[in-house]
């Protein structure tokens, strides 16, 4: 296997007074694309939250990259979240929206130059160019999910946390999304965590597969020693045919 870029040892997190994560063992391979699956509430947002350490964690994460990631900043981790934990009927354009992240400072001193071509430079990158003045309220939820895309690769991470990028996007957007997720991962190295419910994203984008039950990794892989019947539900339980069933469309 690839030298990891980050490993997980015995990670334990506890939210609410409830054990969510209960000794999580995993490696993310450096370069490579790893997905995470597991049912609704085992543990996956948990993991990528406990990775940029939104919440508290007992156990190891050890990042192998040569900078100090006792507080991690973007310059390492982007991070696209499974929900959006901000109104997305904000009356902003695209613009504005990416301005204020990427400059720190207030609208009404205006965008400098250099914040105007950065935007530009990061929509290229996810194909959004198109929608620099459209409101965020009147993005579809793909092409959102391409903006909060373009804010995690600014600046340039090593490490790109997904969450469900492409939930409630139809299958040919969806296959564009993780088409540029690969492109980004073979031209900039960016080591990737995804989590999805799209097993045939996972069997075709995925290097590496961890699977997550009851807040513990079950099972771990290639996509082809994964994504079986058999091993699928050790993973999802008996009601694994219907999901099958209910994902082959
Ligand atoms: N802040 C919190 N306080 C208490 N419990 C929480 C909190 N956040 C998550 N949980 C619980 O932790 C468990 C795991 O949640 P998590 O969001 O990590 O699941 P998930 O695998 O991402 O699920 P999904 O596929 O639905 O996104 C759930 O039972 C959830 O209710
Ligand atoms: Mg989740």
């Amino acid at each position: 296997m690839t030298r990891p870029l980050v490993s997980v040892r015995d990670l334990r997190v506890t939210l609410g007074g409830r054990p969510v994560l209960v000794g999580v063992d995993a490696d993310l391979a450096r370069g490579k694309i790893t997905a995470l699956i597991g049912l609704n509430g085992s543990g996956k947002t948990t993991l990528l939250r406990a990775l940029v350490r939104e919440y508290p964690s007992r156990g190891d994460i050890r990042f192998h990259c040569g900078h100090d990631h006792t507080h991690p900043t973007p310059e390492h981790i982007g991070y696209v979240p499974q929900k959006l934990a901000l109104d997305a009927r904000l009356p902003l354009t695209v613009r504005d929206f990416l301005a204020l992240a990427l400059s720190r400072r207030p609208l009404f001193f205006g965008i400098p130059k250099a914040v105007t071509d950065k935007i530009r430079k990061q929509l290229t990158r996810v194909g959004m160019t198109d929608h620099v003045d459209t409101p965020v309220e009147g993005l579809s939820g793909g092409q959102l999910q391409r903006v909060l895309l373009a804010l995690a690769l600014e600046p340039q991470p090593e490490l790109l946390l997904l969450d469900e990028p492409a939930a409630g996007i139809d299958f040919k957007d969806q296959q564009k999304f993780y088409d540029l997720i690969a492109e980004l991962n073979r031209s900039t190295g960016v080591t990737v965590l995804l989590v999805s419910h799209e097993l045939s994203m996972v069997s075709r984008y995925a290097h590496h597969v961890l699977c997550l039950r009851d807040g513990a990794i079950q099972c771990q892989g290639t996509p082809h020693e994964i994504l079986t019947p058999g091993v699928l539900a050790q993973t999802f339980g008996t009601d694994m045919q219907q999901f099958l069933h209910h994902h082959a469309h």
